[in-house]
């Protein structure tokens, strides 16, 4: 298994080639949008996943913020008054009714684990991915494969690439990660930003690790100060997904923070986990 995750830590990241299949998909949307049925971007997923491995570099320090900051204004519109002439809470959103069976609210971190044979029945390609990292991770549920790719195009309306460099990794995958990065990092290091097979909720099928061009299709948290890490944070929660590792809840999330990891919760959950501006694990009150 070829595992590629071009995941910046401190020391440095290196180049690697890339080939911009997105732009080529994107041409293809732009062109094909309003014709009902074109399969416009079915090519960047046909053009095959080779490509050399960008290897590891660096950044890993959690030093940009913006992404955090730029998420807040989203709710800021409610300026309106109440009955009671209070406007502090005027257009806020009330708590979601959790569903504990809802599929999309499925925690997994270090004290949630998932069990080795667990897999989604339900994966589905992911139409925009960086090249050159692994096919086998090109797959996210049905139900947010297609958030997804809302999501991208949205972006790519205003200007911005954003696709995924890995979004479903087995047990396997990951486990062929976290070797590699105890090997290089050391157990304690590594479990700052990658998780031990079983604890990643990349087996979910429900998250994904996206990135730009203009950090060179890496994972970095100067991801945070770019134009696309700033559009992601502040309108992922419109597809069903929340920056799943924020800046300040490492304490709570257990990994440092990560602006590239995204997760999808569905809507109504995202979008008050974005203006509350917890983590999932507060959203659940699952503090263990
Ligand atoms: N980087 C996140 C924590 C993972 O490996 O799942
Ligand atoms: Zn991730």
């Amino acid at each position: 298994m070829k595992i590629k995750e071009n995941l910046c830590r401190p020391g440095g990241c290196e180049s690697g080639v890339l080939r911009r299949l997105w732009a080529l998909a994107l041409a293809g949307l732009l062109v094909c949008a309003p014709l009902a049925g074109c399969g416009s971007t079915d090519a960047a997923k046909d053009m095959g996943d080779s490509g050399e491995l960008a290897g590891e570099p660096a950044d890993g320090e959690a030093e940009g913020d913006t992404a955090s900051d730029g998420a807040d204004g989203a709710q800021s519109g409610a300026n309106g008054s109440d009955a009671d002439g209070s406007n502090a809470e005027a257009g806020r959103l009330s708590k979601p009714e959790i569903d504990p069976d809802d599929p999309y609210l499925l925690l997994v971190n270090k004290t949630h684990p998932l069990d080795d044979t667990y897999k989604p029945d339900d994966l589905a390609d992911i139409k925009y991915f960086a090249a050159d990292r692994d096919a086998a991770a090109r797959y996210m549920r049905k139900e947010a494969a297609e958030h997804f790719h809302q999501l991208s195009e949205a972006a790519a309306v205003e200007g911005h690439e954003i696709v995924i460099t890995t979004a479903y990794r087995s047990y396997g995958f990951q486990s062929v990660l976290w070797n590699n990065y105890v090997e290089k990092h050391g157990e304690a290091e590594a479990n700052t930003f990658s998780a031990r097979p079983g604890q990643s909720e990349h087996q979910t099928g429900l998250c994904t690790d996206v990135s730009s061009p203009s950090v060179n299709y890496q994972l970095t948290t100067d991801y945070a100060d770019t134009e696309e890490g700033r559009w992601l944070a502040e309108h992922c929660h419109e597809y069903g997904f929340i920056i799943r590792f924020p800046l300040g809840k490492e304490e709570i999330t257990g990994y440092q923070y990560e602006p590239w990891h995204i997760r999808y919760v569905g809507t109504e959950a995202a979008a008050y986990i974005h203006q509350e501006q917890i983590t999932l694990e507060e959203y659940l009150n699952v503090l263990d």
